[in-house]
């Protein structure tokens, strides 16, 4: 008898926690998800608009365009603020030209970008995007960054 009732309240016991470690996975799935959904709108954006040349994942001989890193690195300064780099942004994407271009060595290696119609509130949501978050870099990215950076020098 008092064997049983051991038995059972061990039953109860492991039952309980069973379901509470259920409940917790479940809630840090939810959370999971939650977080994602709450990510910035820029990040989605800018794969949908900008990663067809500018993505992280292509190799270095294949590439389009240099990494949206490379991008970011270029404009964004310890003493640059978010609104310089929308405006930056906002006014490279209207009209892209040679004179104009900061990175001289894309230019010469894929020619100057070509002036695509993309609407203003797309651009402020990518440069926020891209000015307040960490955004994916190849693996690549920093030896080569590096390396162009000594070639300066
Ligand atoms: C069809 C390919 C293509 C797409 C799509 C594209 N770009 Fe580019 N972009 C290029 C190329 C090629 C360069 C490098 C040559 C240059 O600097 O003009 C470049 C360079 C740039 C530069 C640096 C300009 C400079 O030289 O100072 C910025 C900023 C930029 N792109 C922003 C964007 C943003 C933001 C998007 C998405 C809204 C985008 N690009 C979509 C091809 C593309």
């Amino acid at each position: 008898m008092k064997n049983a009732l051991c038995l059972t309240v061990l039953m109860v016991v492991l039952l309980t926690s069973c379901n509470n470690s259920k409940n917790r996975v479940l809630d840090t799935a939810q959370n999971n998800i939650k977080k994602q959904d709450t990510i910035h709108p820029g990040k989605k954006l800018m794969e949908t608009y900008c990663y067809a040349c500018h993505d992280a994942t292509t190799s270095e001989d294949k590439r389009l365009a240099p990494p949206m890193i490379a991008i970011k690195r270029r404009y964004i300064f310890k003493d640059t603020s978010k609104e310089e780099f929308i405006t930056d942004m906002q006014n490279w994407i209207k009209n892209p030209t040679e004179k104009d271009a900061k990175m001289y060595g894309a230019v010469r290696r894929f020619g100057v970008m070509q002036k695509l119609p993309y609407p203003e509130d797309v651009i402020d949501q990518i440069a926020d995007y891209i000015y307040d978050y960490n955004i994916e870099q190849p693996e690549w990215f920093e030896a080569h960054y590096n390396q162009n950076m000594k070639k300066k020098i």
